[in-house]
């Protein structure tokens, strides 16, 4: 299904549940979290969007030069675009503001979103997330809960990028968790459980 030209995926569940935006990594597509959406709530209106953006014909939210390296021009461009997506789904499928769910590129996108939309998500789950903006500007986040869980053995993610991110949106204003696994870029058990027991917290109905 298409709206705003993003191809999706969308997963009724129960209204009255905060919903979830899945925002998947590099090479992925619409399918890939929702087994890990599933994990942590059986039964929340799910909304997974495709990345429009191709690398060597793998689908990513954004343009980066090298790995690391954002296209910042095309991050700024393609957070929008996915904060006017998730306003259009919002009334055509009727959901409240969602909680993003973000893998890696996926991860870095939402955090993108959080800094250039704030008022268009709920709260974000960012595995394995960078900070994706070199110079943000300042925005209101007050209280929005953010999980962002990083790996220390990570070699694409640098763990001292992911506690900038982390430091930057506390300084907004959101209520930031970060926690760190021992753990590489793949996700893992803890990661399930992690996001599980933080949803289960901070997710109230809507
Ligand atoms: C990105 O490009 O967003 C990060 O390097 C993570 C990745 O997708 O490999």
């Amino acid at each position: 299904m298409e709206t705003s030209g993003f191809i999706h995926r969308f997963e009724k569940g129960r209204p009255e549940e905060r919903p979830l935006v899945l925002l998947h990594g590099t090479g992925g597509d619409e399918n890939d979290l929702i087994p890990l959406a599933r994990m942590i709530t059986p039964t929340a209106p799910l909304l997974s969007p495709r990345g429009k953006v191709l690398e060597n014909g793998k689908p990513r939210f954004f343009r980066r030069l090298a790995e690391g390296v954002f296209d910042e021009d095309d991050v700024r461009r393609r957070a929008n675009e996915l904060a006017d997506f998730v306003t259009n789904a919002r009334s055509q499928y009727g959901i409240a503001s969602p909680i993003a769910l973000g893998y890696s590129n996926g991860a870095n996108i939402a955090a993108a979103v959080l800094l250039l939309r704030p008022s268009e998500l709920a709260g974000a789950i960012l595995l394995r997330a960078m900070l994706p903006l070199t110079h943000p500007k300042p925005v209101k986040l007050d209280g929005v809960p953010v999980l962002i869980v990083s790996g220390a053995r990570d070699p694409i993610i640098r763990p001292e990028s992911a506690a900038k991110l982390a430091s930057l949106l506390e300084r907004y204003g959101a209520a930031v968790e970060h926690r760190v696994l021992p753990a590489g870029h793949e996700l893992s058990q803890a990661d399930v459980t992690l996001a599980q027991s933080w949803w289960n917290k901070k997710a109230p109905n809507c």
